[in-house]
């Protein structure tokens, strides 16, 4: 299996097919509508992109805001730049697990869309995260659910007590890193293309905010808005609209 670090140039085509110009199914139904609201309720001139990929956020946000894009794969910058409405995008190759190779302004917002959870060290992206934000600026973060939805450990199941659809955790306290092969089609081995997923719990979450000057001011916990049909629609549904799958938090910078 071909892996690098944790950059997704390996996969970079397949990501761009998924995700086009307007976003994947949960870009579009679940994420962006609540990041743009987001946004617009801040009162937002500058923002930075952490892991912005072929450049979805750019293309999303009101073009009145002075966007930078930070990410690890040249592939997905050019990706982007391609795709961009700026005539003079900003993307900017960087490594957030690293400190920061070049000096930047202070942001009114930071955001991370399904990025944090590709990035191994943790602590030194929330660093970076504090460097670029202004004091009283924001960081918003798009996330998969921490709890609900850790690959490998989670999933969904009839529970035999009672034939409801219940979704089992395994593994939660624990960090872990785990290997997702995105081309499970692919017969030969050493064609599998493999992404990295770094699990680490809400707690730590929280405490790495605190200490980078950072205090959570809302977070969203969001359910799949996909519909089941067929004989076991309605446990899936109801499942499906209590169990949320993704999480965003906001937390305002105070030092
Ligand atoms: C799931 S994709 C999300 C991309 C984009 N935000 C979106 O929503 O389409 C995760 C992104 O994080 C980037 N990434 C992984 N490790 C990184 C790192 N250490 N520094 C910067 N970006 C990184 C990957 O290359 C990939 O573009």
């Amino acid at each position: 299996m071909k892996e690098r670090n944790s950059s997704w140039g390996n996969v970079a085509k397949w990501y761009d097919r998924k995700v086009k110009m307007k976003g994947h199914f949960f870009h579009e139904n679940s994420i962006l509508p609540r990041i743009t609201e987001l946004i617009s309720n801040l009162n937002v001139e500058t923002l930075v992109d952490l892991g912005s990929g072929q450049g979805i956020l750019e293309r999303t946000i009101n073009q009145n805001i002075r966007y930078v894009g930070l990410e690890i794969s040249p592939e997905l910058i050019t990706q982007a730049r391609k795709m961009s409405r700026s005539k003079s995008p900003q993307f900017v190759l960087e490594d957030l697990g690293k400190p920061l190779r070049k000096s930047y302004e202070k942001f009114d917002v930071a955001a991370s869309i399904l990025a944090l959870q590709n990035i191994e060290n943790y602590e030194v992206f929330f660093r970076n995260a504090s460097q670029l934000v202004k004091k009283g600026g924001h960081l918003i973060l798009a996330l998969n659910h921490p709890y609900y939805r850790i690959p490998r450990s989670s999933g969904w199941e009839i529970f035999p007590g009672n034939k409801k659809q219940v979704r089992w955790v395994s593994s939660y306290l624990k960090v872990q890193k785990i290997p997702i092969v995105m081309t499970p089609g692919e017969r030969s081995h050493s064609k599998k293309q493999i992404t990295w997923s770094f699990h680490v719990p809400l707690s730590i979450y929280i405490t790495q905010l605190t200490k980078n000057g950072f205090i959570v001011t809302e977070m969203q916990e969001v359910a799949s808005p996909k519909e089941s049909v067929g004989k076991n629609a309605k446990r899936e549904n109801i499942a499906r609209e209590e169990i949320p799958l993704f999480m965003i938090l906001v937390a305002k910078k105070v030092i």
